[in-house]
């Protein structure tokens, strides 16, 4: 008896061991296997975020489902599967340095990140491989603290001045955007962690973000709000790309077969994932079919809801698989799959170098006049007006916010450069700020902190204050600031305009210190576009600092002292009004934006009423976007597209172009014709002759920068564009089509500023088959130009 059940032990204990050998462990090369090895509610399990603390999905964990989070202050997981082999993996913000938690309970090691510049400053240098080493430091940071992807480069354009997070964005041209986002892309992923490009597509505002439809044209879409994905995309292949809160004509766009599917894997060959930004349940089925592999930050419910589909028909278990494998491919390439052992130590000191020394390059020259910049060396006695001054603003708010360990104001940098202030009223400021920052409205926590934008506002500085420092001082810096984020647009009022303050305070002390022959400075510490027609006078220089990251007042401080000498050019245009853009006109600039709403909390009681820009945004101005806009219809802006002086002068010389292989190569040799180093951008603008279709007067197609030519140096720069680059999407033929005939190239310093003309033909018409997809409803009124 005892043998027979020693024998019947036996069987029981070979047949689960034998069970267990034919459960695979995840590989790189048994993904299939392991699809067919899933149940069901595995599969459902893996396709929705793990948020902690829930009695989770029912499934064990590797580690505790109640378990703390792998890495505090990440934005969210992937579930594990702990029976297959499958880790959890981790993912964080952002696209100015990653978003954690600076400090863990228990713990007195600090977790800070480096606070880079913000996207549009990195778009600002036109330097494609600056972009990218600062993405390498940046992927490091994410590799070291344990994060397998990082949640960014956001790329949306920037249709309109006041979308609140357009500091998170590069450019209004998706030529520029596409070409840089794909740098930081490559540079982080060097790293061997992965990006996700956000937020894919048509999230060009921020007032109700969660469910405002973007109503535009097929071509509008293809040639300005998804071409800089498509560059990317083809350029860098992204792990992962993020779908957007928003629907576009109609779609949600994390419900978009069309959108993730059709377009984004047939069209342009993406082999990533595809994750929604962080919404709750919607129409889940219809997200697995459309391709979106990943439902962030994760609910119980969207599983459930994932197996009901497929038990009630509305799902088929092939589309789970699809996402199921795509999300192994994704899990096999982390580090944490591959157990990389990351050392909370990465070297901040060296990315905080990099940091300066890309901000430098993006910073903008608006004006300089009788060389009021560089600054005269030493001088000891600056009067420094502006509460930013003190209290620089290093980027911008929301999931965009870096925990950074510091940030360098204008005031230290300036003193670490050499230079001193005029103590009198720095103390003025001070205990003003101190005052202002005692009020309890600036204490604010949690999740109100992450919301808040709030600034000390800007102090009254008596007339007579003002005139004392013109007689003592030996020169004025006067810092405008503005700060923005996620969550809710900025205003035209005391925003975009400026405050009746600031002028004021610009126009005194320019009146004042001019009287007595000295020079002001302002520095724009901000993280977009403002009014700058009307004031633009007064000053002798104005630099166009953005907001540079963790070391930005070192940075500022080097560009006015001339250690650096700018090279930075606008990646966007500069209107004389705000109404001058066309996209005013649906734009919700008079939304008082609702925090609960826009983070996707139900309001009681709360309405629908379809109201205009804010359910839905007609894209009425079509591609007139940008300089497409101003430059075609001739309409005078303040700083045109591309725009930015230097210390020094360049002579352009031997502009050509000439056919390759599946396009054409400009080339131009650019000389330093001034008395300092420096570094100058080419822009290649094509104008494309007349077709079936309405075109810009020119768009650009090409971009370099040289290195930094010594005085008398010269550099030979090539750019190559393809057919394919200078084709419009004709939604009649759904086609991109490159018409035959004579073209001509632009060598700019700025759209407005062309240096050299070269004229070239296509010679036969080139036409790329695309799908029609996407089709607006009727009801849009489409500006046409001509
Ligand atoms: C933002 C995303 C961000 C995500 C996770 C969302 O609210 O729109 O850009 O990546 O939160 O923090």
């Amino acid at each position: 008896m005892r043998k027979l059940s020693f024998v019947i032990t036996l069987g029981i204990l070979m047949s689960s061991l034998s069970v267990a050998q034919t459960v695979p462990q995840l590989k790189a090369d048994n993904i299939d296997q392991v699809v067919k090895a899933m149940t069901l509610q595995e599969k459902a399990a893996l396709l929705v975020g793990l948020t902690r603390g829930n009695a989770y999905f029912g499934l064990p964990t590797a580690t505790d489902a109640n378990s703390k989070v792998l890495v505090d202050g990440a934005a969210g997981e992937t579930k594990d599967i702990s029976r297959l082999g499958i880790p959890v993996t981790v993912v964080a913000d952002g696209p100015a340095g990653l978003r954690i938690n600076p400090t863990r309970q228990g713990e007195s090691k600090t977790y800070y990140c480096t606070g880079f510049p913000v996207a549009t400053l990195l778009a600002s240098t036109w330097n494609t491989s600056l972009v990218n080493e600062v993405g390498k430091a940046m992927g490091n940071e994410v590799r070291e603290y344990g994060v397998d992807v990082l949640l960014a480069p956001a790329m949306n354009i920037h249709r309109n001045p006041l979308c609140g997070r357009n500091f998170e964005y590069y450019s209004e041209d998706p030529f520029l955007a596409g070409n840089i986002c794909a740098a930081m892309v490559n540079g982080v992923q060097s790293n061997g962690v992965g990006t996700s490009v956000k937020h894919f597509a048509g999230n060009n505002q921020e007032s109700n973000r969660m469910a405002n439809d973007a109503r535009m044209s097929q071509r509008a879409l293809r040639e300005i709000y998804l071409k800089g994905f498509e560059i990317v995309v083809k350029e860098s292949q992204p792990w992962t790309i993020m779908s957007s809160y928003n629907m576009i004509n109609g779609t949600f766009t994390q419900e978009s077969r069309d959108l993730l599917t059709t377009i984004l894997r047939d069209e342009w060959g993406f082999k990533g994932i595809v994750m929604t930004d962080w919404t709750g349940k919607r129409n889940t089925a219809a997200q697995v079919h459309a391709g979106n592999d990943l439902m962030m930050p994760g609910n119980k419910t969207q599983v459930d809801d994932i197996l009901s589909q497929v038990k009630d028909g509305n799902l088929s278990e092939a589309d789970i698989d699809l996402c199921v494998k795509r999300m192994l491919e994704y899990i096999v390439k982390t580090p944490r799959f591959k157990g990389y052992k990351f050392s909370n130590a990465p070297d901040l000191k060296a990315h905080a170098e990099i940091t300066r020394n890309s901000a430098a390059e993006g910073m903008i020259l608006l004006k300089n006049e009788n060389e009021a910049l560089p600054l005269k060396a030493g001088q000891q006695n600056i009067a420094l007006f502006g509460v930013t001054s003190y209290d620089f603003i290093a980027g911008g708010t929301g999931s965009g916010h870096v925990n950074k360990a510091y940030v360098i104001d204008l005031l230290q940098g300036l003193t670490n450069a050499g230079f001193g202030v005029n103590e009198q009223l720095k103390d003025l400021y001070k205990n003003y700020m101190n005052y202002q920052k005692s009020l309890s409205s600036f204490d604010k926590k949690d999740f109100w902190a992450f919301l808040s934008k709030s600034m000390i506002p800007e102090m009254t500085v008596d007339k007579k204050v003002i005139d004392g420092m013109a007689q003592s001082a030996e020169m004025a810096v006067i810092t405008i600031g503005r700060n923005a984020g996620e969550g809710a647009d900025r205003k035209i009022d005391n925003d975009f305009n400026l405050t009746d303050n600031e002028r004021s305070m610009i126009s005194n002390i320019c009146n004042s210190f001019h009287a007595v022959g000295k020079k002001v400075v302002v520095i724009l510490n901000i993280g977009g576009v403002i009014e700058t027609a009307s004031w633009k006078m007064m000053p002798d220089a104005i630099l166009l600092a953005w907001q540079a990251g963790q070391e930005g007042g070192n940075t500022v401080a080097d560009v006015l002292k001339g250690t650096v000498n700018p090279s930075g050019k606008l990646p966007m245009t500069f209107p004389l009004n705000y109404l001058d853009h066309p996209s005013s006109l649906n734009f919700p600039y008079d939304y008082v934006s609702n925090p609960l709403a826009d983070f996707g909390f139900t309001m009681p009681g709360a309405q629908k009423q379809m109201r205009k820009n804010i359910d839905y945004t007609n894209y009425d101005e079509d591609i007139w976007v940008g300089y497409r806009y101003f430059n075609t219809s001739g309409k005078a802006v303040s700083y045109p597209f591309g725009y930015g002086l230097s210390y020094t002068t360049f002579a352009y010389s031997g502009a050509k172009i000439t056919p390759s292989a599946n396009g054409f190569v400009a080339s131009i040799t650019v000389k330093n014709t001034g008395k300092v180093a420096g570094k100058e951008v080419v822009e290649v603008y094509i104008s494309a002759p007349k077709g079936k279709l309405e075109k810009p007067a020119s768009e650009l197609k090409a971009f370099a920068k040289t290195k930094s030519l010594a005085p008398g140096e010269s550099e030979t720069l090539t750019m190559s564009f393809s057919t394919y680059d200078m084709a419009s999407f004709d939604e009649a033929a759904s086609a991109w089509i490159t018409d035959a005939g004579q073209y001509s190239a632009k060598f700019g310093a700025s759209v407005e500023d062309i240096k050299a003309s070269v004229p070239f033909t296509v010679k036969k018409e080139n036409i790329v088959k695309a799908n029609n997809v996407m089709v607006p409803a009727p009801g849009l009124t489409l500006l046409k130009l001509k």
